[in-house]
């Protein structure tokens, strides 16, 4: 089934730029008019009475966009904590184990470039060893020294949906703490944090929830939470301390991309096309691979509204070709590699953007390929 069908109105309730042909939601997401209309709202009000607004009426605000954002992702409101994006909660969470000489962490080797400094980083300093793998080999390198596992439900570059849940239980089985790296399955996938059952799992609302940029969560389950700390250390370690005041009371800052995230949960409900992406993900990964004759990185299961796909040979300049010449914006991905190009396909996609594609591609890929 081709699914060209355009969906009216949709486009318009985005602030992008009507030139671009617009294909890395992936990167940093794009919040449709009004829900970042309400985010500016609340910017507004708290500098309508800054004192009243921080001090008295933030809290309870922040409980409740919480609690929306929990029911949201199957988890208790009170289990998650905002963070500004989800590389913050993943450090928060590596921080959190106490990690000792020798130590292991395994990780697939799909991750996130800056969730890997993150942990070599941390390695480094505490005498611990990260341990990246394949990720149909991720438990059977463990050894008597690991400590944790850590992997994407969505990952970055590939773009491919991983089995989380089938991870999570075994490496939980086996007395293992599991760190998930959510960045991109909020709002791709319907999560249930309570039942996936991972001791961590970080966030992002700004990339498919399309709310502000600089909304974030960490999931941590109730065992873990006295073990979080906050960014930094703030008036929320002073009594009565909780896992919350500590890691979101962080000095004075503007919370209004937190309290978006219930309109931004709203938007996506009124406008939930996500059967319709997939589908049109998947049917781009197919021609795109047709046309670079290539075969797809894995099954069509595993794509939902991202795919990656192999470029013939590395092509460092194809991304701001296509968008100096093509006004196409889409990034070739593999760090220091750039031999995939990765479609995202977002409520505004239609197909003509992935025409637009097509058509621009080969003679991009001709130009890129010459000799300067
Ligand atoms: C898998 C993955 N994890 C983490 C991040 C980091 O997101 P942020 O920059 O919002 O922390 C990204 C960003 O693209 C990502 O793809």
């Amino acid at each position: 089934m081709r699914s060209d069908d355009i969906l009216d109105g949709v486009r318009e309730l985005f602030l992008l730029d009507p030139d671009v042909v617009f294909l890395n939601h992936g990167s940093y997401g794009a919040c449709p008019k009004p829900v970042f209309e309400r985010y500016q709202a609340w910017q507004r009000e708290l500098e309508r009475e800054p004192v009243d607004f921080i001090s008295r009426r933030l809290p309870e605000l922040l409980d409740h966009a919480r609690a929306e954002l929990g029911a949201f992702v199957g988890a208790d409101g009170d289990d998650l904590t905002f963070v500004p994006n989800a590389t913050t909660g993943v450090n928060m969470a590596a921080r959190a184990l106490d990690l000792q000489p020798g130590d292991e962490v395994l990780a697939t080797n799909l991750e996130y470039g800056a969730c890997d400094l993150t942990w070599e980083w941390l390695c480094e300093r505490t005498g611990a060893r990260y341990v990246r793998t394949e990720v149909g080999q991720l438990l059977a390198q463990r050894s008597e020294r690991t400590r944790a596992v850590f992997l994407s439900h969505i990952t970055s570059e590939t773009a491919l949906l991983l089995p989380v849940a089938e991870v999570v239980a075994q490496a939980r089985a086996e007395g293992l703490v599991t760190i998930v790296d959510g960045a991109h399955a909020v709002a791709q996938v319907d999560l249930d944090l309570s039942a996936l059952g991972a001791d961590f799992y970080a966030g992002n609302c700004h990339k498919w929830l399309c709310a502000p940029k600089g909304s974030g969560f960490l999931y941590v389950r109730p065992e873990w939470q006295e073990r979080v700390d906050g960014p930094i250390v703030s008036w929320g370690y002073e009594e009565p301390v909780t896992f919350i005041s500590r890691t979101e009371r962080q000095g004075t800052r503007d919370s209004a991309a937190y309290l978006a995230v219930p309109d931004a949960i709203a938007f996506q409900r009124e406008h939930d096309v996500r059967d319709r992406c997939v589908a049109l993900a998947r049917e781009a990964r197919r021609e795109l691979c047709t046309l670079l004759d290539t075969e797809p990185l894995a099954p069509d299961a595993q794509v939902l509204q991202m795919a990656s796909v192999r470029l013939p040979e590395p092509q460092p300049d194809l991304s701001q070709r296509l968008f100096d010449e093509h006004r196409i914006e889409i990034p070739t991905m593999r760090h220091g590699r750039d031999d995939l190009l990765r479609i995202s396909i977002a409520p505004y996609t239609e197909r003509e953007d992935v025409e637009r594609l097509l058509d621009a591609l080969p003679d991009a890929l001709r130009t890129s390929r010459s000799p300067a």
